[in-house]
């Protein structure tokens, strides 16, 4: 196998892209223009049939708070204590920017099965992080009790869709770092038949 280079600067500046998390993002935001130039990226990814199982909601500021009390009432049906309510309340104003990511992964599609349509929204996802980094931006994807709300979930899904994640983005206020070693090896191998997994 050919030992992997860096192949030029957009390589490399991908390859360092790491997650930052709100507490670490500051303004300016990615504004509509940025948010819609990773959206654009984001439909690179691959796509069988095109069904584009993924859609971006971007939360706008004036929103944040009704959200808020939303996951505050997802958290008291949870019967979570007052404490936990109002941590609760505090994540969804969290971060400068904040994007939802919805799946609507569809079971009558011949040739296309779910996990086909699981890949395509991951590989969205990741572009549209990619997208963001690109601009000088950094992100990380967050989950969290709030996205398995019903509460959350109504307000934001339409028809025969689900709430997957949280997308916080911002200006970084400081330089990203790896969680993890990364060893292409542990990932990328050639075949050999018969041979030890
Ligand atoms: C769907 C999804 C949900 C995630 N939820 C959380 C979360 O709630 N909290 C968290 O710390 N990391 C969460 N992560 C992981 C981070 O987004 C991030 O990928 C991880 O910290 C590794 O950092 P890196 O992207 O710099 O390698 C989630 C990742 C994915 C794909």
């Amino acid at each position: 196998m050919v030992p992997a280079t860096p192949v030029d600067e957009t390589f490399a500046r991908l390859a360092a892209r790491y997650s930052i998390g709100p507490k670490h993002l500051i303004e300016p935001a990615p504004d509509a223009d940025a948010l819609m130039a990773a959206a654009r990226l984001a439909l690179r990814a691959p796509d069988h049939k095109g069904l584009r199982p993924y859609r971006f909601l971007y939360i706008a500021p004036a929103q944040r708070t009704a959200l808020a009390e939303l996951f505050a009432q997802g958290a008291r049906e949870r019967g979570r204590s007052d404490e936990d309510v109002a941590r609760a309340r505090e994540r969804a104003v969290n971060g400068p920017t904040l994007v939802a990511l919805l799946g609507r992964v569809r079971d009558d599609i011949e040739d296309v099965p779910a996990r086909e349509q699981w890949l395509s929204i991951g590989a969205a996802l990741m572009n549209f992080l990619n997208g963001l980094h690109l601009q000088g931006f950094g992100a990380k994807v967050l989950s969290g009790a709030s996205v398995e709300d019903a509460v959350v979930q109504r307000a934001l899904c339409g028809n025969g869709e689900t709430l997957l994640c949280w997308i916080v983005a911002g200006t970084p206020a400081r330089l990203p770092h790896a969680r993890f070693a990364d060893d292409p090896l542990a990932v990328l191998s050639t075949w050999a038949p018969h041979g030890p997994p």
